[in-house]
């Protein structure tokens, strides 16, 4: 029963049951909160591909919609509706994704067929892009005639631009932009590539590609199989000139989306996948989860700024606080129940070793899992007794931050199986942890080896963000 799963994420997106991976479509419009995503309803594991839909008013709570996008048998989508976007034509909501038929990905539009954003009509003339630019010549696979998938929309004036991710045949993956002047939007120009990556560190392919416009700067993000890396820099006349890259996420986090809310502000999720094998995530009749909403901007240095969306905030419950203190080589339990909260905390590390977060852990410390800022400035999760369980992940995750002589404020929060960490407002990492016993859900703070000095610290117990659809959860259980 997927309700008494305590791996379960209570505050973040996942689709009632069975498969999730990206987040797609993403929209605030009329008033609400869209979010679409990658869904398999036939199982927890990726196939035959639909668009899942939920929706929320204040980013908060969500509510389960019925699936939005469905392979046509005789559609260039038969064998999948993958990933797109969603964008605003002078007051009609439409969608660009990706229809997966044979070997071939095929570029599909769809518009809005009711305010509620619930049924969407495909285009007749689909695939609206049939074929496939030859400079540069394109990466094929044995699976693919060409990787050619994933969608961005944005208007300049009269101009639409989209982007489509893809690799170069023998080196690194890019982002192929197009335009179009055609009130349809059916016909579309090939510009050539906005950036071309090597193979390392950039990857050969880039899935997902998004180009986000942070006033002073652009940013371009990609996923490339392996972790998601953006690019800040400037970006003209159909050319990105890169400042700085670096990776979005350290953890499980991949093919992120984002939306202009009506306020302005730039609003991302991601998919977390999981850390656990197939078969473990058939026993869970689930898999993936969408990240919270992060609001992405520049801080006062030009940097990246990644911050929880504050509207979270509402969702706190029973709060513990602890004022300035030091901590000399020494352990503070933190009076919490369960595996829903957050934790904000602002320390230095003064002369220990190490400060530990430790989460997750039983009262005889069978199973717990350390989130360890360390004198080489690196925050690692240390997922070695995590879980019993040997299908879970024991790998660590790593992330650089600023220098130990600085003070570091962390936001972490804990949802089931889901850890989702915020530094210093600029690098984050999302992990999975699945503990086995019903008892491991102490949560307390370590200074190891010397002394930490505690500047602020507190902790929220979070409710739940999901209003139960018994209908459609009932509806698309596993295996139905
Ligand atoms: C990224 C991705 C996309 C594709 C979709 C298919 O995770 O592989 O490139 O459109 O997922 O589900």
């Amino acid at each position: 029963n997927l309700s008494d799963d305590r791996h379960r994420p209570q505050y973040h997106i996942t689709a009632p049951a069975n498969w999730l991976n990206d987040p797609n479509g993403l929209i605030h419009w009329n008033g609400e909160f869209h979010v679409f995503y990658q869904y398999n309803p036939g199982g927890p594991y990726h196939d035959t591909i639909h668009w899942g839909h939920a929706v929320s008013a204040d980013l908060v709570h969500w509510e389960d919609r019925p699936v939005a996008l469905t392979p046509s048998p005789d559609g260039p989508d038969r064998d999948g509706c993958w990933s797109g976007c969603a964008f605003d034509d002078d007051g009609t909501p439409r969608i660009m994704y990706t229809g997966g038929r044979g070997k071939l990905q095929l570029p599909c539009l769809a518009t809005a067929a009711d305010a509620d954003l619930n049924t969407w009509q495909k285009d007749p003339e689909n695939p609206i892009i049939d074929t496939l630019p030859v400079d540069p010549p394109l990466r094929s696979t044995e699976h693919w005639k060409a990787e050619f998938r994933d969608h961005n929309v944005w208007r300049e004036g009269d101009t639409w631009y989209q982007l489509i991710g893809s690799g170069v045949e023998g080196g690194g993956g890019t982002a192929l932009l197009y335009s179009s002047e055609d009130d349809e939007l059916r016909q579309w120009y090939y510009e050539g590539p906005i950036l071309t990556g090597d193979p390392e560190p950039d990857g050969a392919m880039w899935e997902c590609p998004e180009l986000l416009d942070l006033g002073e700067k652009q940013l371009l993000h990609i996923s490339n199989y392996d972790e998601v890396r953006y690019y800040l820099g400037s970006y003209e006349n159909g050319e990105f000139e890169t400042e700085q890259t670096a990776q979005l996420d350290y953890g499980d986090f991949y093919a992120p989306q984002s939306l202009r809310a009506d306020d302005g502000r730039i609003l991302t999720w991601g998919w977390i996948w999981e850390a656990r094998d197939e078969r473990a995530q058939w026993d869970a009749g689930w898999s993936g989860a969408l990240s919270l909403p992060r609001e992405l901007d520049l801080n006062d240095r030009g940097l990246l700024r990644q911050r929880p969306a504050r509207e979270l905030e509402s969702l706190r419950e029973r709060h513990v606080h602890e004022g300035s203190r030091s901590l000399h080589d020494q352990w503070l339990d933190l009076d919490t129940d369960g595996l829903s909260y957050e934790l904000s905390a602002e320390i230095k590390l003064d002369d220990a070793e190490a400060f530990e977060i430790v989460v997750g852990e039983s009262p005889d410390g069978e199973e717990r899992t350390p989130i360890r800022y360390t004198r080489d400035s690196e925050l690692v999760v240390d997922r070695s007794h995590s879980s019993l369980d040997e299908r879970a992940s024991k790998a660590p995750d790593r992330m650089p931050i600023a220098p130990v002589d600085e003070p570091l404020s962390l936001r972490l929060f804990v949802d089931g199986s889901v850890v989702e960490l915020f530094a210093n407002e600029r690098h984050c990492l999302t992990t999975r942890i699945y503990p086995t016993r019903g008892d491991s859900d102490n949560l307390s703070l370590h200074a190891k080896g010397g002394t930490v000095e505690l500047l602020d610290l507190d902790v929220w117990e979070l409710g739940r963000a999901w209003t139960e659809s018994e209908e459609l959860s009932g509806e698309q259980a596993p295996g139905q």
